[in-house]
C-alpha cells in the first residue's frame, strides 16, 4: 500500500472509531503526520464526499461516510471473488474504456480489474458515438479474460445489462427494462448503456473490456440537450431525475459489480441459455412493433419476437419474413 493511502486509511479509521471530536493534534500524532498535513487530508476527504465537521478548539468529527465509489471504500464493501480486487479511480479521465483497453493489452492477467472515473472528457458510446459523462454519473470499465468460446462473447453485454438493470432496481426501486441490444431503460427513456471491446484470436478470447455508463445523479437535460440536438437519438433520463433524489453511487457500484460477477460466472459455467432467459425476463419489447434503424432510416419494420441463442434479435417483418438482427439500433413503439 502506498504511504499516502495508508495515512488516509489511518485517519479515516480514527475518525470512524470515535463518536466525538478528535483534536487535530491527536490525529496528527496517531497518523504520524503534521497538523497542517491533517488539515490538508481532511480537506481532501471532504472532496471525496466524506462529511467531516470541525469545531474550533475541539477538532474533527466524521458525521457521514462518502457516497462516492472511491476504491478504498468499494474494495472494503465488495463481496466478490475476483471483480474489483484491483480498482483504478480517476477524478477526471479521457475515457475509462481507453484506460482499461490499454491496461488489458499491456498487462495480461488483469482479469477483474475495474476502472472508475468521476468524470469523462471523451466518453465513448456504441456506434462511434460520444458518451456525455459529467460528474455525478457512474462511469466504469471492467477488464475480463473470459474462458468461453469466441461465439459466446456476444452474450457478455447481456450479462452487463442484466447486472446494471438489477443494480439500479435494487438501489432505487425504479422498474428498469432492457432494450435490445443492451440499453437499460426507464419509462421508455435510456438510463444506462453498455459497450463491449474484445481482443480475440480465431478460437480464443484474449480479453474483453465492458464499459458501463449509468446516468446516476445528473440533470438529464444536460445530457439530452447535447445528444438530441446532434442525432435525434432516443430520449435520455437519469436516476436522480426520475426519483427526485440522489442515489448512493458507492452502493450502486457495489451491487452492480456483485451482480456482474454472478451473471458472468453463470455465463462461463453454462451454455448462455440462462442469460438469454434472464434478459427476456427483464425486457418489455418482445411482442412490440420495432424499426431497425440505420442512422435515421428504418431498414426493417416488424414485430420483435425473440432473442436467439447468439443474442441476435428475431423480428417478424411486415412481409411475414423472420430475420435476425445482429447489430445496430432499434426503435420500439410503446
Ligand atoms: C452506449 O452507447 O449505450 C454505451 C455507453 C457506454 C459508456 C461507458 S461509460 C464508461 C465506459 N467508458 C467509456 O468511454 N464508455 C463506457
Amino acid at each position: 500500500m502506498r504511504k499516502e493511502d495508508r495515512k488516509r486509511n489511518d485517519l479515516l479509521h480514527l475518525l470512524d472509531s470515535s463518536d466525538s471530536y478528535i483534536s487535530g493534534q491527536r490525529l496528527a500524532d496517531a497518523a504520524g503526520i503534521s497538523r497542517s498535513a491533517v488539515w490538508k487530508d481532511i480537506r481532501r476527504l471532504r472532496m471525496y464526499g466524506y462529511s467531516i465537521e470541525s469545531l474550533h478548539g475541539m477538532g474533527y468529527r466524521l458525521v457521514g461516510k462518502t457516497p462516492l465509489p472511491v476504491p478504498w471504500e468499494l474494495k472494503k464493501a465488495l463481496r466478490t471473488s475476483f471483480i474489483g480486487k484491483a480498482i483504478l479511480y480517476r477524478d477526471v479521465a479521457d475515457s475509462t474504456q481507453r484506460i482499461a483497453l490499454s491496461i488489458a493489452e499491456k498487462t495480461p492477467g488483469s482479469h477483474g480489474m475495474v476502472i472508475i472515473a468521476e468524470q469523462q472528457k471523451n466518453g465513448r458510446g456504441r456506434m462511434k458515438r460520444k458518451w456525455i459523462s459529467p460528474s455525478g454519473g457512474l462511469w466504469m470499465s471492467i477488464i475480463l479474460e473470459p474462458e468461453i468460446p469466441v461465439r459466446m462473447i456476444t452474450l457478455l453485454p447481456f450479462v452487463a445489462a442484466i447486472a446494471a438493470s438489477h443494480a439500479i432496481r435494487k438501489c432505487t426501486g425504479l422498474g428498469t427494462k432492457l432494450k435490445w441490444p443492451n440499453d437499460v431503460m426507464f419509462s421508455g427513456k435510456k438510463l444506462a448503456g453498455i459497450l463491449l471491446d474484445v481482443s480475440s484470436e480465431a478460437d480464443q478470447i484474449n480479453y474483453a473490456v465492458i464499459g458501463i455508463g449509468i446516468n446516476a445523479n445528473i440533470d438529464h437535460s444536460y445530457i439530452s440537450g447535447r445528444i438530441q440536438k446532434k442525432s435525434g437519438e432516443q430520449k435520455i433520463t437519469s436516476i436522480s431525475s426520475e426519483t427526485g433524489h440522489e442515489v448512493n453511487r458507492l452502493e450502486l457500484a457495489k451491487v452492480l459489480l456483485e451482480e456482474l460477477e454472478e451473471y458472468f460466472l453463470e455465463l462461463t459455467h453454462n451454455d448462455g441459455k440462462p442469460i438469454i432467459e434472464e434478459w427476456k425476463k427483464n425486457t418489455d419489447m418482445l411482442g412490440r412493433k420495432v424499426s431497425v434503424m440505420h442512422g435515421d432510416k428504418a431498414m426493417h419494420q416488424g414485430t420483435a419476437i425473440d432473442i436467439a441463442s447468439d443474442g441476435s434479435l428475431v423480428i417478424r417483418t411486415e412481409e411475414g419474413k423472420t430475420i435476425n438482427i445482429i447489430s445496430g439500433d432499434v426503435r420500439v413503439r410503446y
